[in-house]
């Protein structure tokens, strides 16, 4: 059988992969704790449950729904935008449903980019910004992101032919995966290297309500001029334990909302209705269960980073995500380190190179796993290390 030239050399999603090891390793019998993939352990909080079960049985909600999305939804998103970030939005324009960020972000690069257009992507960055842009036929420009910049893209970097071949750049704050955050101007200055440019900017903005020790994480568009460029992607995914319900959202530039909904009438037919009224009223709050989430990740993250001092792999303690970006001991490098630990420790980490060039030298843990299996993993690791 012929398939599309397109499949060429595409590869299975970075955690597709990993997860055929760890389904291997656990057939042959090994207690595998995972610090790989970033899935909540935790189960979607039992109020959101119990108000989907009173919408999955209203029959209203049934038939086909508007790819545009319910005004219930969008005004719901509105104003969760306006209470939380301060961004004024127009619900019936700058509002649109997604059956989760990355299908979202898959196709808005459909949108954007004509064969051969460049993409801006962070290296390292959330696989699907890159994977999304090829899959459409774009060019990948990767952005580095390096410790001594803030995990911060550095825009001087751009050569001025590059940045007018550029149609979009990706940028997520709380960062997967280096869990970085914004604490300076970079917002600002993204705007007016889109402006002067001509780029349409995609602000991935799942991790904005998993931030610990007082730091809050700012919307793009609450930059003034930023709804002029770009969009933001909201996930229900992390904050609510909500990964298996695909629910997002995007906000802001209208233009390009509009030329995603002609995209995506085309490829699926909007949200069930059922899971649109559920996310508004989620959106409503209150969001009590988001801060003990946040109380959650933040004990863990100080638990796994006092663990990592023991085994010499010492990193500052995130204000945001449920990552850990660790530079590996010496002697591997971060496909040979994830490789010993799953063999010699039966522990799934993730290596860096799986999130772009510059992720070579990193490992990314994720905190979505109990206390006590964190703790066991980091002891599973000093023990395999002194092999
Ligand atoms: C940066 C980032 N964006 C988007 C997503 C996907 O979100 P969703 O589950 O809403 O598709 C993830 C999931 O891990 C992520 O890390």
């Amino acid at each position: 059988m012929l398939f599309s030239r397109r499949m060429d050399g595409l590869a299975p999603y970075l955690f597709a992969e990993m997860e055929q090891k760890i389904t291997e390793k656990r057939r042959a019998g090994v207690d595998v704790i995972s610090l790989g993939i970033g899935d909540p352990d935790l189960p979607t909080p039992a109020y959101i449950v119990e108000e989907m079960q009173r919408q999955v049985a209203d029959a209203a909600n049934h038939r086909y729904p508007s790819n545009w999305g319910l005004p219930e939804f969008a005004e719901a998103a509105a104003s969760f935008y306006q209470r939380r970030f301060g961004v004024e939005l127009d619900p019936a324009k700058e509002f649109f449903p997604l059956l989760g960020a990355k299908e979202g972000l898959a196709h808005i690069c459909w949108a954007l980019l004509d064969p051969g257009d460049l993409a801006l992507v962070p290296d390292p960055g959330y696989p699907v910004y890159a994977g999304g842009s090829l899959i459409a036929g774009g060019r990948v420009r990767y952005l580095d992101l390096l410790p001594d910049k803030g995990f911060l893209p550095d825009l001087d970097e751009i050569s001025t032919e590059e940045a007018l071949r550029a149609k979009v750049l990706f940028i997520g704050y709380p960062n997967n995966p280096t869990a970085a955050v914004i604490e300076d101007d970079f917002f600002e200055r993204v705007v007016a290297f889109a402006k002067k440019y001509d780029i349409a900017v995609v602000h991935d903005n799942a991790y904005s309500e998993l931030t610990y020790d007082g730091y809050v994480a700012p919307s793009f568009l609450s930059v003034p001029g930023a709804k002029d460029v770009g969009v933001e992607f909201f996930s229900f995914s992390k904050p609510f334990n909500m990964t298996g319900w695909r629910t997002g959202f995007a906000v802001g530039n209208h233009e390009i909302l509009s030329h995603l909904w002609r995209l995506k009438t085309n490829l699926d037919s909007g949200m069930f209705d059922a899971l649109q009224r559920t996310a508004a009223f989620i959106l409503k709050g209150p969001w009590d269960s988001v801060h003990e989430m946040c109380e959650v990740y933040r004990r863990r993250r100080d638990l796994l980073a006092e663990a990592l001092v023991s085994v010499g792999m010492e990193v500052p303690k995130p204000k945001g995500t449920v990552y850990m970006w660790v530079p590996v001991p010496a002697g591997y490098d971060s496909g040979s380190f994830a490789e010993h630990v799953l063999e010699q420790a039966g522990v799934v980490v993730t290596p860096g190179r799986g999130y772009g060039p510059a992720g070579e030298g990193f490992v990314r843990l994720s905190l979505t796993t109990p206390d006590h299996r964190i703790a066991e993993a980091v002891e599973r690791i000093e023990r395999s290390l002194r092999l």
